[in-house]
Parts: C-alpha cells; structure tokens; sequence
C-alpha cells in the first residue's frame, strides 16, 4: 500500500488507473439516503441526546432494537438486545475479539484464532497482540481449466478446530476473492466448532441484508456460537466506523467489556442516522436495488474485458465473482513474483494489488501465494477495459 500510495503521489502527470481502492464508490442514491438520514436527526428532539452526551458501551438503543427488529422480522430469529453489540466499525471488533478470546490464557495455553480458508481479509494479519496465534489453512481449488475460472474450497481434511482454538473467523463475502463459501460449507464448519464450544465469528461486510454484495445465493447464518458480523462501511457509511456484531449474548457481554476499557462507545452520530436507514428498511433496498447490482455489473465488465484480451493457452483463472467489491486473478506458474508483476503493469499505468499480503497467518511455502492479485471493481467501465487490456499484454510478455 505504501507503494501504490507514493506512486499516486508523485505521479508527475502520469494518469494511473488504480485498481487497488478498497473505498466503496460514493453511489448518489446512497449518499442521498445518508442525507436524509442525517436531516431528519437534525431536525428532531434527539440530536442533543445523540452528540451532547455519553452512551452505553453497547449502542445506541434505538439503533439495536432496529437491528433487533429487523433480523427477527426478516429471518425469523428470537433476538434481544442483548445480543447485539456496536462497535467502531467492524475492524475494532476482530481486534477484540482476537484479544478477548485468542492469544495465551491465564495457564499459558495458546489459544488459537482460525481462519479455516486462506487467502482471506488482510486486515486479519494485526488483530492480535500474538501473532504466533494465527492459524490459516491452505485451500482446496476447483479449477475450470477451459473457462479459465477456479474457486477456493475449505479443506476439511486439514482443517483442525478443537479446545485449542480460541474462535473461527472468515470472510463471506470474501475480501479479496469474492468467494462466498456455501450455507453447507458454513454449516460444517460451525458444526466441528460447536462441538468444542468454540465460536464461529462469521464476517459478513458484504453480506446480505446490508450492502448485499452477494452475486450468488447465501443465506446469513446463526447459531448458539456463531457471530454474525456486519458492516455499514460497504453501505456508505466507513467514515462514521460503525460495526455491528449479532451473536451469544455470553459473547457480546465479554466483547463489550473490552469495547468499554477501550473507547467507552462508539460514536453516536452514525449509529443515529443507522437506526433511521435500518429501521425504514431503507437501507435493505438500496443495497438490493442500487449497490449489489452496481458491482455485479462490473464484475461482468471485467470478465467480459478478460475473457477477450487475455492469452487462451496461458493458465490464467478468474476466481469466480461470488460477491465483495474485487476480482482475484490466478496467473498459475506465473515466471516472476507477484511483486514483480504489480511493477510490470504498473509501467503500463495501471495500479492492481499484488496478492502475497492477503495470506495473514498461513505457514509454510505455497507458490500460488505469489502468483495471485486483487483487482478492484471501483473504477469506471472504460477504466476497467483499458486496464484489463493492458494486463493481458503484460501477461502474455511474461509467460513468452
Ligand atoms: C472483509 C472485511 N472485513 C472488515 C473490514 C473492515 O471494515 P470496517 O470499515 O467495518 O472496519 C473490511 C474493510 O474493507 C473488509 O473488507
């Protein structure tokens, strides 16, 4: 990041196609919702309690009984509020979460944090204190090798959750390969977890019912030791941080207590206008009707672009666009380093993110760790054509 961000800066006139963003596009119908969200907590009695006073470490209560309402409504659970905790955008909640339940325990036993299917969220990689705590599996792949598509599986013969393990944690969507692991595969694993208590944190930034970035069916999924994890930042909302985790109330207990010694609360003002958007229902149809079908459509830009400029006798797979706001690209056998490429496309003007950081705790040597990248789905219709065009020549001088 520190490389795409100096070459942006000193660019000397050169126009870069970045795709590298990770900052959801601001949608006009979505940034019209936050206005007027935001309008009616101005012009409303609450606005002194929301900005001019303290809150509960919990959350706002209006915006936890719309959650509450809403999840039970919709998918026919028997939530209360204690259940629900807020906190400063869902990052700050793994970072809890890794610190409440992972790391060593008072007996010095290590408790592991699992993440059952690498490559995953690179924001993984600084949640704990202990970085020896953890643990990713390597995958399966299911490879189309005339489509030139692949899919990652979880590999259930190497995955190992047991009294060692302090939590689960992936995410679906997944950041970066848009992969959505099946409600079976998530079944399974949240299987082999409960059986030793352990809870299953199950990130859902991109799921549904917001922002909904799913391009294939799923179904969230719940359970006595699963958190459902959530997001507003893919909704319009990262500059307010607000996450909101559903899960045991157990576990939201232990959780808010750290959130306490941290920060006190989360800032009320998001929270305000998310109430609002959740409650209306707002919320839930903008994602369905403007934000999912926005990425999916450059998705398909993006694929179509590559199925038609990329070598056809070259080992190139496209990770199937499952959901999340990025493509994966796997340049199988690829004759340089992921890092090296990123330098060799970006001479072409065109920024895309080498795929080597997105292992957070995966050990041992793998190869396909560096012949992997993310591409982001933010840019224009043009932008992401010329761009794919551009990759494809560089892809075809490498493998020649
Ligand atoms: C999979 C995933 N989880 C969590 C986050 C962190 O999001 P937040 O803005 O809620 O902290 C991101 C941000 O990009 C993400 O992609």
């Amino acid at each position: 990041m520190k490389d795409i961000i100096e070459t942006l800066r000193f660019s000397q006139g050169r126009e870069f196609i970045n795709l590298s963003a990770g900052n959801p596009v601001i949608l006009p119908a979505v940034e019209q919702l936050w206005r007027e969200c935001t309008a009616e907590l101005l012009s409303s009695p609450e606005y002194g309690e929301v900005v001019c006073r303290y809150g509960s470490s919990q959350g706002y209560q209006p915006l936890i009984e719309a959650v509450v309402e809403r999840f039970n409504r919709r998918y026919g659970l028997q939530l209360t509020e204690r259940n629900v905790l807020v906190t400063p955008g869902s990052q700050s909640l793994y970072f809890l979460a890794a610190n409440a339940l992972g790391g060593y325990s008072t007996n010095g036993t290590l408790k592991q944090i699992v993440l059952p299917l690498s490559p995953d969220y690179t924001g993984y990689g600084g949640v704990t204190l202990i970085p020896e705590a953890l643990k990713a599996y390597r995958p399966r792949l299911d490879v189309d090798e005339s489509a030139h598509r692949f899919k990652y599986r979880p590999d259930f013969q190497q995955l190992e959750i047991d009294e060692t393990t302090g939590f689960v944690l992936f995410s679906r969507p997944c950041n970066p390969t848009g992969n959505v692991l099946t409600d079976e595969e998530v079944h399974k694993i949240a299987a082999i977890a409960s059986t030793h208590n352990v809870p299953v944190f199950v990130d859902s930034a991109y799921a549904p019912p917001f922002p909904c970035l799913n391009f294939t069916q799923m179904q969230p999924i719940f359970g006595d030791t699963i958190v459902h994890c959530m997001s507003l930042s893919k909704a319009g909302l990262p500059g307010e941080r607000v996450g909101i985790a559903i899960g045991p109330e157990a576990i939201i207990q232990a959780l808010e207590a750290f959130l306490t010694n941290l920060c006190l609360h989360s800032s009320r003002y998001g929270q305000a206008i998310a109430a609002r958007a959740i409650r209306s229902g707002r919320l839930e149809t903008i994602s369905e009707t403007i934000i999912r079908p926005y990425y999916q459509q450059k998705f398909t830009v993006l694929e179509t672009a590559l199925d038609a400029a990329m070598p056809a006798d070259r080992p190139w797979y496209l990770h199937r666009g499952e959901g999340a706001i990025f493509a994966w690209l796997w340049l199988k056998d690829l004759p340089i380093t992921d890092q090296e490429f990123y330098q060799r496309v970006k001479e072409k003007d065109v920024i895309i993110v080498p795929g080597s950081p997105f292992f957070p705790g995966l050990e041992g040597d793998w190869k396909h760790t560096r012949e992997c990248f993310r591409i982001s789905l933010t840019a224009s219709d043009e932008a992401l054509r010329t761009a794919m065009y551009r990759l494809a020549e560089v892809v075809t001088q490498v493998y020649d």
